[in-house]
């Protein structure tokens, strides 16, 4: 059975992927100078012998020490029709939390045809589970804890009969009003109390006060220097210090003040400008990829929240919604332990296509947020806030992301980067280059981070940091544009980049303040060549151990392994011996690869999250594209939070 899901999603993926990056659109004398630079600073001959040299560098590091990975490795599920989750020999993964499960007291139970109406879907969990975060109460950390998990999108399955577009004279698509309402329900973040029982089974706490569900229609706090500016001001908040919901949570964020950064990611997919004139000198909008033309892209919400068209109106107070996708973009802090906390975008922190917001503390609570905007050619970036973390004082660290410094990373040809400040009146970040004042640089971070020459990069997606040594891991998950417009360079070496690498660096004195590191690249994903010599050589990895594809997820348990979760495209050619989309874990000493887990059809494995003890672990199925978690080969799919554990109750990889 068909459930339109992967088809969904590749479209998705197609247009998200895309380059809107201008720097990427290099004339081809700059092309030829960048490939000489590069090829210099390596003291190369040629770019056919830097793939080599990168791949012997990284298969030579062996490392005498004992293996940090405990478990057999899983095989790789190639088969259309697999409709499951599979975990190692003496492990369970039990589906824990779906789309359509009670979140609210009250909530009706979730329908298999999908009738709940928008308001049942209000009570209950979102679609499209995808960055999460356990949160321990202080007094039972590995028994009680917040659960709280994004809902990055929607899938057509939201629906009885999927999505219905209808066609209006001009162009304009119509959605139904109760289908608009629905989606924007199911969009945002769960929080829900979970416990384990006095016989060791992990369960959601169906009446807990602290269970809360915040939408895209869920009102939130503007915070920090865009408050009430006037960029952030519209038609419906002429205060510009009021924006109705967050959209496409991707990956997140945890604090050492035990709140939730949820990230936006693909906002502009929201949004549409039909004056292509206005949309052409508005960089807030063209740098950031806002649709243009007859609806916008994908969910035409507009047709139903005006909102939603930002199509400057001169006859309207502050020109109508033309602002509106200036309040999107942002990192949203949420306090889980407070239910009637108001979520908070936190404008400093610049404005992109954000995927995650990774904090790193040093011992004296000196702090950086580490973040991947993931879109071809886009950067990494970190914020480092003014002030340092100050344990136990509340009112100090409230705010403490409302002030501090962006930066963009440049990644040099010889193992070296720098943070780029992308601070006002520096070079490039002038009136003259359309940035008036520091306002208008974390307004189009993007463009900023294009003005001081950060490195474009292969769609940056998740950060992780070693939870001792502080060394910091980025899956660049895939660029097939890699080596057109955008040249192949030290840190995307490989054109055509189908399956991604996972980059490392480590700050100068492992100090997340520091504004220049060494980097190197820790694993190109990809295929192994076969007898007859028939996978190109810019598809042929190095992993040393289970082979995969598109690194996205990534994140540290407290021991030091590294989890990678994959989202490839499971119907491509250079997929076939990878198959589902699945988990892994690295020894980032030994580099030692195995592959952990396993997911159905159609999904990709997204979200992680642990018990201080890693003894439980909580991983998303996304959007499965087959019958899950039911796999009965007839109920509709459901995106699923799955509860990892050991039978004999063990930490989880060990
Ligand atoms: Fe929502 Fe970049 O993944
Ligand atoms: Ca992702
Ligand atoms: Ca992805």
């Amino acid at each position: 059975m068909s459930w339109q899901n992967p088809e969904f999603h590749r479209q998705l993926e197609a247009v998200d992927d895309h380059s809107i990056n201008p720097t990427d659109k290099q004339e081809l004398g700059d092309i030829a100078l960048s490939r000489r630079t590069l090829l210099k600073g390596l003291g190369a001959a040629s770019l056919a012998t830097l793939l080599p040299s990168l791949l012997s560098a990284c298969s030579a590091s062996k490392s005498p020490q004992p293996s940090l990975l405990g478990f057999q490795s899983v095989a790789a599920q190639t088969s259309s029709t697999f409709d499951s989750v599979i975990v190692p020999p003496g492990y369970r993964a039990t589906p824990f939390f779906s789309w359509g499960d009670a979140v609210l007291r009250n909530a009706p139970d979730w329908q298999s045809d999908a009738s709940n109406s928008w308001e049942d879907q209000l009570m209950q969990a979102g679609d499209n589970h995808d960055g999460m975060h356990y949160f321990p109460f202080a007094d039972q950390p590995n028994e009680r804890g917040l659960l709280v998990v994004n809902h990055e999108y929607v899938n057509p399955t939201l629906h009885p009969d999927g999505m219905q577009f209808t066609s209006e004279p001009d162009n304009r698509r119509g959605r139904p009003s109760e289908q608009v309402y629905k989606e924007i329900a199911a969009h945002g973040l769960s929080i829900i109390e979970i416990r384990r029982n006095a016989s060791g089974q992990w369960q959601r706490v169906a009446d807990s006060p602290l269970n809360r569900r915040i939408t895209a229609s869920t009102p939130m706090a503007v915070s920090g220097p865009l408050a009430a500016h006037p960029a952030m001001r519209t038609e419906s908040d002429p205060s510009g210090l009021e924006i109705l919901g967050t959209i496409n949570n991707c990956s997140m964020g945890a604090t050492p003040w035990q709140t939730y950064l949820a990230c936006e990611e693909n906002f502009h997919n929201y949004f549409v400008n039909r004056d292509e004139a206005d949309y052409n000198a508005r960089p807030t909008h063209k740098r950031y990829g806002i649709g243009l033309g007859g609806s916008s892209r994908y969910y035409a919400w507009e047709a139903v929240e005006p909102r939603f068209d930002a199509t400057p109106d001169a006859s309207r107070p502050y020109q109508g919604h033309v602002n509106e996708p200036n309040r999107f973009g942002w990192v949203v802090e949420v306090d889980p332990f407070n239910p009637t906390h108001r979520p908070r975008k936190r404008t400093a922190m610049g404005r992109l296509g954000r995927e995650c917001a990774t904090c790193v503390i040093d011992d004296n609570g000196h702090m950086a947020v580490y973040s991947g905007d993931d879109a071809r050619g886009e950067y990494v970036y970190k914020f480092v806030p003014e002030q340092a973390y100050k344990p136990g004082d509340s009112d100090h660290n409230r705010d403490l992301l409302d002030a501090g410094t962006l930066y963009a990373a440049r990644f040099d040809a010889d193992g070296r980067g720098r943070w780029l400040p992308l601070r006002w009146g520096r070079p490039g970040l002038t009136p003259e280059n359309g940035f008036a004042d520091q306002h208008a640089v974390l307004l189009n971070a993007r463009g900023a981070a294009d003005a001081v020459g950060a490195t474009p990069m292969d769609r940056p997606e998740w950060v992780a940091s070693h939870p001792t040594t502080r060394e910091m891991y980025v899956s660049l998950t895939n660029n097939t544009e890699r080596g057109k417009a955008d040249p192949t360079d030290a840190a995307n070496p490989r054109e055509q980049n189908v399956h991604g690498q996972i980059l490392r660096w480590r700050e100068d004195d492992a100090d997340p303040r520091a504004t220049e590191f060494e980097w190197d690249l820790f694993v190109l994903a990809g295929e192994r060549q076969k007898a007859d010599n028939s996978i190109p050589s810019h598809r042929l990895g190095n992993i040393n151990g289970d082979l995969f594809s598109s690194p996205d997820g990534l994140a540290f348990d407290p021991d030091g392994r590294l989890w990678i979760l994959t989202d490839a495209d499971e119907q491509a050619p250079y997929t076939a011996d990878i198959g589902c989309n699945q988990m892994l874990c690295a020894d980032p000493v030994s580099r030692e690869i195995r592959r952990f887990l396993v997911g159905p059809r159609g999904a990709e494995i997204t979200g992680i999250t642990w018990t201080p003890d890693a003894r439980a672990m909580w991983v998303n199925v996304q959007h499965p594209g087959i019958s899950y978690p039911a796999s009965d080969g007839k109920t509709r799919p459901r995106s699923t939070t799955v509860l990892i554990t050991r039978e004999d109750g063990g930490v989880i990889g060990s």
